[in-house]
């Protein structure tokens, strides 16, 4: 069998990464890039195909970096079903498929890695899957969107419109494809779930978690949380209890001694609770080209030494999200 690496996709997070693979010596450059557009312009040195079912049979291992769910579906499950290895930073697709996508990797003997769809550069899902065994991870705090933390910073700390930071922040290719993702919560959604079914073994309907995002605040929201001292952010918050899962995301005003009030611009940060270990946080930037162009980079570098996550040694069960209890302020 070969090792030849298909990339699908070429926007900001496979720029990043082909310029890493690029750089580095390990040999884990693609060897065919496949693109949708041939209209748009693309650097010079580079070849390009179209033919994405030709990439697909001729590639052993498919990074998959484009922003469409289905056509990451169809990708990952033809990779999977020939028991090929799949490197995916589509959060999208991992929060809806992971269970069949688990289980074609089981059954066919491929690799399924995805590290870079939660957090970008922070490794939380290889971490979860190798540092707890035996333990039992009962709550998830943090700050999961790059883009709308990026904003909110850019409103209380340097004035600036709503507008202005949104811009800004899709300029430095931190927004997704279509920003609405972003800022109404539903990117840090499909994130909340991932961490939950690898924290817990449980498979949440990203749509029934209740979810506001930063696109209903005020300017008074922002003025009453700077008069008491506070600042506002989007937190998204998970717990288990006998089974049940409870998910959610608000907008929240956090006090300056609170863990995630220092967490700025594209930074995320997760907290995590667990009974053996306690808490323990982890930070790191959380959107950009090379931040995750680096953890797609080292899925691929972990694959090829055979790392697998162990989250579902028995499968996923399936659960829809009630609302998190506002008691867990750890
Ligand atoms: N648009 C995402 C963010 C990219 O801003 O966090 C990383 O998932």
């Amino acid at each position: 069998m070969g090792n030849k690496i298909g990339l699908i996709g070429f926007g900001v997070v496979g720029q990043g990464y082909y310029e890493i693979a690029n750089k580095d010596g390990k040999n884990l450059k693609p060897q065919h890039i496949a693109v949708k557009s041939k209209e748009k312009e693309r650097p010079k040195g580079i070849s390009f195909q179209y033919d994405l079912e030709a990439l697909l049979a001729d590639s052993e291992i498919g990074v998959e970096l484009i922003s469409e769910t289905e056509t990451a579906y169809f990708i990952a499950k033809k990779l999977l079903e020939s028991g090929k290895t799949v490197i995916s930073a589509n959060k999208k697709l991992v929060a809806k498929h992971l269970p069949e996508l688990l289980e074609l990797e089981r059954a066919h003997g491929g690799k399924f890695l995805y590290e870079a769809a939660v957090a970008a550069s922070i490794p939380v899902l290889s971490n979860i899957s190798t540092q707890y065994q035996g333990d039992q991870i009962e709550e998830i705090q943090g700050i999961l969107n790059g883009s709308s933390n990026y904003i909110l910073s850019k409103i209380q700390q340097e004035n600036q419109n709503f507008e202005e930071a949104l811009k800004q922040a899709q300029d430095n290719g931190y927004a997704e494809a279509d920003p609405s993702f972003d800022i109404n919560g539903s990117d840090v959604a499909s994130k909340l779930c991932i961490l939950a079914a690898h924290s817990y073994g449980i498979h949440l309907d990203e749509k029934s978690i209740p979810c506001i995002g930063i696109d209903h605040l005020q300017a008074e929201d922002f003025s009453l949380a700077k008069k008491v001292g506070g600042k506002i952010k989007l937190i998204a918050l998970s717990s288990v209890k006998d089974g049940d899962v409870s998910a959610s995301i608000f907008p929240t005003l956090v006090g300056p001694n609170h863990p995630l009030s220092q967490v700025e611009n594209e930074y995320n940060a997760i907290s995590i609770l667990s009974k053996n270990i306690g808490l323990q946080n982890f930070q790191g930037k959380g959107a950009g080209g090379l931040a995750t162009g680096s953890a797609v980079y080292s899925d691929l570098a972990k694959s090829s030494s055979g790392f697998k996550y162990t989250l579902v040694e028995n499968g996923l069960k399936k659960q829809y999200a009630a609302p998190a209890s506002s008691e867990h302020q750890f």
